[in-house]
């Protein structure tokens, strides 16, 4: 990879646009995340904050699309900028294209909250709720920030396009195409509205934060470590087959549905054949670190990133599982499926994020986070998830077994409440991490230089890094 110096103003410039994007993106964490935190509470106290407008049913879209559209979506994109700048050899090109689009994107994340507050939305249509005029602000925004990418890739100074490049390209250019398909009206009533949903719905996951997620993994993981990625060829197998696979596989969240059968089971055999792209990717990762545990153990960004690796393994891996149709009968439209998003969007997405961020942010604003800040974001974030997970994956599993043996609805509801409350203590603490979290991104951009932070951040990558 390239990763030429720029000028002294251009990296200033790039500097405040990834700051700002970063500052952004944590503002929607902690809110969407306070939102999720409350509304984890209401399942074992149900009488909690009863009014309209923070009921249930609105509070979760507004936390499923703040923590998709602003946190993850702006958090990623500020990376992905910056990855694509320093893999190209160039500063950020159509800087005004980006800051556009930061400013779409959180008018989008803005206007879709009030409105969801509001009970205006669409209801059907899950991930996507957002009104159609508020959508298209965030599409605006894809399209902003996108030129804003291709234009730093095409004037690269090397010939070739580094594979992170690949992944960040085919994540915007796929997402906008499935974002216009996703409009369509003639696909919002009728069993097209569901093929449609399970189209949208997997691929905003797969086609967007995941290429994005591991596009900036392609290149700071390499980075860190001072190494090269431990094989190309796998990286470009695993973007291949990612394109082939992934886009057909939404239709497994519709199984036993009025879906043609044949839909259902194409989606079931995509999905078991996302392995592919999954343990290319991931086992690329695997080795590129092996023997070099002692960087890890010494990196502040590093184990965000292995964290982000192994879930994504584990969470993709237990996907593929979980679209079989021996297994969906116990567990489709459990709790399990909750612990399921959570370690994908937050174990594998959110920790690849916060590890983008760790490793490339000081970088080029010299200013480092607070190592004790770093560590407790870490343990509590990675402990709370981890909570999260297994709770929710065994009251799933326990409410499924009741569903099946035909229990009353309320012996379910028992059997899951204590499970509720675990969930309850894990959000709590993933809440105090993002709380923490949010002071390292105080320091590493609105805040004073501390001493010696230069010297230290130009040290060996993975050690001082
Ligand atoms: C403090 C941290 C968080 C807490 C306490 C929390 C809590 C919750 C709760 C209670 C729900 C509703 C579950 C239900 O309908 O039964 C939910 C749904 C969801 N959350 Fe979170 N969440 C947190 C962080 C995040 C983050 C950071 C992301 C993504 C980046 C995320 C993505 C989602 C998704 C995708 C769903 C929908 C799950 C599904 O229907 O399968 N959450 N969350």
């Amino acid at each position: 990879m390239a990763d030429a110096p720029a000028t002294a103003v251009s990296e200033r410039a790039d500097a405040t646009l990834f700051s700002a994007f970063t500052l952004s993106a944590t503002f929607w964490l902690l809110f969407a995340t306070a939102v999720g935190l409350l509304l984890s509470f209401k399942f074992p106290y149900p009488d909690l904050a009863t009014s309209p407008f923070l009921s249930f049913g609105r509070l979760r879209a507004i936390h499923t699309n703040g923590t998709f559209y602003g946190w993850a979506s702006i958090a990623l994109t500020g990376c992905v900028l910056y990855v694509a700048a320093k893999t190209s050899g160039t500063a950020i090109k159509g800087k005004a294209f980006a800051w556009l689009g930061l400013i779409c994107y959180n008018i989008a994340a803005i206007c879709g909250t009030v409105t969801l507050d509001l009970g205006i939305n669409y209801g059907d249509q899950e991930y996507r709720e957002w009104v159609w005029w508020v959508k298209l602000i965030f599409v605006a925004a894809l399209a902003l920030t996108g030129t804003s990418l291709v234009r730093t890739v095409a004037e690269r100074v090397e010939r070739e396009i580094y594979i992170s490049n690949w992944y960040l390209i085919g994540g915007f250019v796929f997402t906008i195409i499935m974002s216009i398909i996703a409009f369509i009206p003639y696909y919002q009533y009728g069993m097209g509205q569901v093929a449609v949903q399970g189209y949208f719905m997997h691929n905003a996951v797969g086609m967007w934060f995941t290429f994005l997620a591991l596009g900036i993994t392609y290149y700071a993981l390499p980075k860190l470590l001072n190494r090269p990625i431990y094989s190309y060829a796998l990286g470009v197998l695993g973007f291949w087959t990612n394109m082939i696979f992934y886009p057909l596989i939404g239709a497994h969240h519709f199984e036993f549905t009025p879906l043609p059968w044949w839909f259902q089971t194409l989606a079931i055999v995509f999905s078991v054949g996302m392995l592919v792209p999954v343990w290319a990717g991931s086992g690329n990762f695997f080795l590129t670190w092996r023997g070099h545990w002692e960087t890890v153990r010494r990196s502040y960004a590093l184990p965000f990133l292995v964290v982000g690796v192994i879930y994504y393994f584990l969470g993709s891996t237990q996907g593929t599982f979980e679209a079989l149709r021996s297994v969906q009968i116990i567990l489709h439209f459990t709790n399990f499926v909750i612990g399921h998003s959570h370690l994908t969007m937050y174990g594998f997405i959110t920790f690849i994020a916060w590890g983008g961020i760790y490793a490339l942010l000081p970088q080029i604003t010299k200013k480092a986070p607070s190592l004790i800040a770093t560590g407790l974001h870490f343990w509590l974030a990675f402990i709370g998830v981890t909570i999260y997970v297994i709770s929710l994956s065994i009251g799933g599993v326990l409410q499924g077994l009741d569903w099946a043996a035909g229990n009353p609805f309320i012996v379910s509801v028992e059997a899951a409440d204590p499970y509720w409350v675990a969930r309850a203590v894990g959000g709590t603490m993933m809440f105090l991490a993002h709380c923490i979290f949010a002071y390292n991104v105080y320091l590493m951009t609105v805040g004073r230089r501390p001493a010696g932070a230069t010297r230290a951040l130009s040290g060996s990558q993975g050690a001082s890094v």
